[in-house]
This record gives C-alpha cells, sequence and structure tokens, in this order.
C-alpha cells in the first residue's frame, strides 16, 4: 500500500486527481492534501480542497501551504479554472474543516513517522522547495515524487513553459536538483491522454461523484473549446494515474534542469535529450500512454466514487 500525500491547487483537474486517489483505497492510503497557491490564491484552493471532501464525504486532513511562490509574484490562472479556482459545481459550505498545522511541520511529522512516503506534486513545487530547504535530511523518506508540471516540447502558459513552474520557477529548480526519484508528467502525456467531449458525457448519468466531475468539466472544457481544442487534458490527474498503472506509460529517463533566466523561457523545463550526453538521468519523464486504458481507468475510478 502505498501512501501519499498530495501537493496541490484545486483547480478542476486537481479535484479529479484527488478523485482518483480517494477511488483506488486497495493501492493508495491518501495521508494529506497540502495546498499551495497557484491556480487561485491558497485561500481559494484550500477551500476548494475541502469542497472536494465534502462531495465525497471524506475526511482527509487538508494542509493550508504556501500563500506565494519562492521569488516572484503570483500569477492565477483565472482564464482556465474561474475567480474561485474551481467554477462550475454548486457545493454546499464544506463540513470538513483545514488542520491547523502548517505545511512544513506536516511533512516533517509525517515524514519522520512513516517508512516512505510518495507525493504527488501537481501544483507550483513551493512546498517542497521549501520542505528541502528546512529538512534536507528528509528526502530520504520520499519514495518519490511523481508531479504534473513541465514539458520536454512546448508550454502552455508561454510558448517554451508549462503553468506550474512558470508559477515557481525557483521551486521547481530545487526539486530537480534534489536527488529524489522524480516522475514528470508534462504536457506530452497530458496531451495524448486528453478526454473527448463525447468521453465526458459519459459522467452525466451517475451518482453524486460523477454529476461534480460532469459539472467540473462542464466549466474546464470552456477553455478548450475557446481555444478550438477538441479534447481537454485532465492534466494533474496523470501524476496520480502513473501511480496506480505505471504499465500504460511510456517513460524515458533524461536529465531534466529548469530555465530560471531567460526572456523567452523562464520556468520552462530543459530534457536533455542527446543520446551521448554525460549528465547522468534525473527524471523519468512521461511521452505517452495508453489513451484507452487511461480513460477507461480514470471514468471506472470516478464511477466507483458514486457507491
Ligand atoms: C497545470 O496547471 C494548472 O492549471 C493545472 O491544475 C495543472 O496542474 C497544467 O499546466
Ligand atoms: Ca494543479
Amino acid at each position: 500500500m502505498r501512501k501519499l500525500i498530495i501537493d496541490c491547487d484545486p483547480g478542476h483537474d486537481d479535484a479529479m486527481a484527488i478523485m482518483l486517489a480517494l477511488a483506488n483505497p486497495e493501492e493508495i492510503d491518501l495521508l494529506g492534501i497540502v495546498t499551495v497557491a497557484g491556480n487561485q490564491t491558497v485561500d481559494k484552493v484550500t477551500k476548494n480542497a475541502l469542497k472536494v471532501l465534502t462531495v465525497l464525504d471524506r475526511d482527509v486532513p487538508v494542509i493550508r501551504g504556501a500563500d506565494r511562490p519562492l521569488v516572484q509574484e503570483l500569477k492565477t490562472a483565472p482564464e482556465a479554472h474561474g475567480e474561485s479556482g474551481m467554477d462550475g459545481p454548486f457545493v454546499e459550505e464544506s463540513k470538513v474543516e483545514e488542520s491547523g498545522e502548517t505545511a512544513l511541520s506536516f511533512y516533517k511529522r509525517i515524514l519522520e513517522k512513516e517508512d516512505k512516503v510518495t507525493i504527488a506534486a501537481i501544483g507550483p513545487l513551493t512546498n517542497i522547495a521549501l520542505l528541502f530547504r528546512a529538512y534536507p535530511k528528509l528526502k530520504e523518506k520520499i519514495e518519490c515524487i511523481s508531479l504534473m508540471g513541465g514539458s520536454v516540447y512546448s508550454g502552455n502558459i508561454t510558448s517554451r513553459a508549462e503553468f506550474n513552474f512558470y508559477v515557481d520557477p525557483e521551486a521547481a529548480k530545487i526539486v530537480y536538483h534534489s536527488g529524489v526519484k522524480l516522475i514528470q508528467a508534462g504536457l506530452e502525456v497530458t496531451d495524448k491522454t486528453a478526454i473527448t467531449f463525447e468521453e465526458i458525457e459519459r459522467f452525466k448519468e451517475g451518482g453524486r461523484a460523477s454529476k461534480f466531475v460532469y459539472d467540473l468539466f462542464e466549466f474546464y472544457t470552456l477553455f478548450s473549446k475557446r481555444n478550438g481544442l477538441g479534447k481537454t487534458p485532465i492534466f494533474d490527474a496523470c501524476a496520480v494515474m502513473y501511480l496506480l498503472y505505471p504499465e500504460i506509460f511510456d517513460g524515458r529517463d533524461y536529465y531534466v534542469d529548469i530555465e530560471t533566466g531567460g526572456e523567452l523561457s523562464r520556468g520552462m523545463s530543459v530534457a536533455d535529450l542527446r543520446t551521448w550526453s554525460k549528465k547522468e538521468p534525473n527524471t523519468t519523464v512521461l511521452m505517452g500512454a495508453d489513451r484507452d486504458k487511461f480513460i477507461e481507468y480514470f471514468i471506472t475510478s470516478i464511477k466507483r466514487l458514486d457507491t
């Protein structure tokens, strides 16, 4: 059984990634959800994490993390996630309360207590960089970090940078230099596993979880539709899906570094693709996946939460 912490900024796709983890309790023991400023302010994304648990009637500790990136001002993504950070579904006020603990103290306590812990990092990497700076020894307790961020070929928020790394490039750099085993679910794999609008219709009929996901998609697909895309990536779900079904992914080991300078490329992840490179790989980069299996596993997992 994998002990997991999800570090996130919900976020429509973050919400779906959390649901995917909760739908697979035989594989994943979710120890906590730590929030970070990204898609919206930390205040809003923390409320959204609590809302997801309210919809599912689950009680997992929600711990508020960093309210801003390490160096630069926070940039949010209302164009994709709305003013609340999770626009669309109506959810009554949360019944679940956030924990009073700080993110740093939560990570320290859990990592000291558990044998090995996995982190699914699906927002800016600020909390994890702060953890590594404060307690470098605790890196040894991390099994791996399965993260959504970066890309090999193209960005989404700028032509070169993916949103999570663009928001906090310095944090991403610290994590990529940490020596911890990293799995990068970047834009290549999230594009290849995008869900079609037709497939989304399968959530229309169902219980509370399906209805919630359907309503999330109703808002979330607006961005893809506005931009003429026929499908919508469920970005963050890829990082959790890898932990459940690694065999459906095509992972390649590369040395990856993060651009923190660069007028045009700040926040870009740079994978060294040279076959003759002397750099030791530090990341397994997911370049593709069996899309049909991915979509099937995603839909059946969410449906499991209906019962
Ligand atoms: C990433 O940015 C956010 O908007 C999503 O939640 C995802 O983590 C995709 O670039
Ligand atoms: Ca996210």
